[in-house]
């Protein structure tokens, strides 16, 4: 298959592009590297070794004698994507090039806009070029389990039959989202839902928990790694609380700890991508998966990497609550389904401490870096006190 990935320089789009040339797809790719540029701006880095993309297909090109067609551009660009779409013609289309941090979408105005435009207008200019070049082809797009809140009742995967006033539909499940960058994320599934009606475009909506993980098995045989972000603003709970432990540093749980949330490890998401890719939508098929291995609270996570940081790398592990920078409930129900994935043939392959281990190890391995970012873990951006225009 011909498959173009649309933010291949990240966290996600780099291994699983490694995955999709090992399985013998035509794989090719764009960026406009927005990720590595913003992380430096919040003076942070990837703590994995991460090379520039053109080190990253030479590399990939000496061993595996594989090769990459990359572009650089940005998919907000209608005459980027118009180009780009007519000149590949794919098969299928996975967008991950969003802005992804809930905590940099609630930095300012300008953020929250940049934020809320791009990602918008992204998604549009590509169910466009779909519609216009290549209508018979499949978007996978990444979406988030924040999308649907943390409502008192279960979470269907997309859709819920429900009666009020003795009449009954079938309708798209509530969204309640916490952050700009996860509401941006709602208003691109509404969209995509409305392509889908219009244009009959196959979509796959992906409603992906938290990944977490430094390696995937081609990142093993390459030794290409992918970044590993650590910060306030970029890092997941679960990166931080690795690399406090790593560090000895206290691991900051935000608040009572008690919220929670679905994750699943790199690996996982790489597989349940590639079967959502190989085992497409029919035409016209607009589904959601809700893609998560196991909903942990913030409070387990933070148990698991101290007693495994204290077993394996004889760390202290200490855990330390902090204020909550963010408006969220800190108590609360939570069961998602999540079934559709497994129904095409997903299996777990990595549980969490297992991986937790992997990660604690590969901190370990660059702890130099992590020394030097120790001052950007602990949180600074706080949603109620977001500013607005700065005069
Ligand atoms: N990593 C997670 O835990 C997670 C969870 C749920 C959803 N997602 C979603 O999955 C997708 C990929 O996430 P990730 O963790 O790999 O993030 P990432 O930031 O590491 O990767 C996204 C890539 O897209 C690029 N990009 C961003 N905006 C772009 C634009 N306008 N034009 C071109 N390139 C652009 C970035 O430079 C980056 O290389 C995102 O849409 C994210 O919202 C991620």
């Amino acid at each position: 298959m011909k498959i173009l990935i649309l933010g291949i320089d990240g966290y996600i789009g780099w291994p699983l592009a490694l995955r999709l040339i090992a399985r013998g797809h035509e794989v090719s790719g764009a960026d406009s590297f927005f990720t590595r540029e913003r992380v430096r701006e919040v003076n942070s880095d990837s703590i994995t070794p991460i090379v520039s993309m053109e080190d990253r297909l030479q590399k990939l090109y000496q061993l595996w004698k594989k090769k990459i067609e990359f572009h650089k551009g940005d998919v907000s660009d209608p005459e980027f994507v118009y180009d780009l779409i007519k000149k590949i013609k794919p098969d299928a289309i996975v967008h991950l090039a969003e802005q992804r941090s809930a905590p940099y979408s609630m930095l300012g105005l300008k953020q929250a806009t940049d934020t809320l435009t791009k990602n918008m207008i992204g998604t549009l200019n590509l169910v466009y070029a779909m519609k216009d070049i290549i209508p018979e082809s499949h978007l996978l797009k990444l979406g988030t389990m924040g999308e649907y809140g943390t409502p008192n009742i279960d979470i269907p995967e997309g859709f819920f039959e429900i009666e009020y006033k003795d009449r009954k539909d079938f309708l798209p499940f509530p969204k309640f989202a916490g952050s700009w960058y996860h509401w941006s994320k709602v208003h691109d599934t509404n969209n995509l839902m409305f392509a889908n009606k219009l244009w009959n475009l196959r979509i796959t909506d992906v409603m992906q928990g938290v990944v977490y993980g430094t390696r995937t098995k081609e990142i093993e045989e390459t030794d290409l790694y992918t970044r590993f972000d650590i910060d306030e603003v970029w890092g997941t709970a679960l990166n931080r609380f690795c690399t406090q432990a790593v560090l000895d540093e206290p691991i900051t749980p935000y608040g009572k700890g008690f919220q929670r949330r679905g994750f699943l490890s790199l690996e996982d998401s790489i597989s349940c991508l590639t079967i959502g890719l190989e085992k497409p939508p029919e035409h016209g098929e607009y589904r959601v998966f809700n893609q998560f291995d196991e909903h942990y609270s913030v409070n387990e996570l933070a148990e698991i990497t101290s007693s495994t940081a204290r077993d394996i790398l004889n760390k202290r592990g200490k855990i330390e609550h902090v204020e909550n920078p963010r408006i969220e409930k800190e108590e609360h129900y939570y069961n998602p389904e999540h079934s559709k994935l497994k129904a095409l043939g997903y299996e777990r392959k990595r549980a969490l401490k297992e991986e937790i281990i992997l990660m604690l190890k590969d901190i370990e391995k660059f702890k130099g870096k992590a020394d030097n970012l120790r001052g950007v873990i602990k949180p600074k951006t706080v949603w109620k006190n977001s500013p607005g225009l700065d005069k």
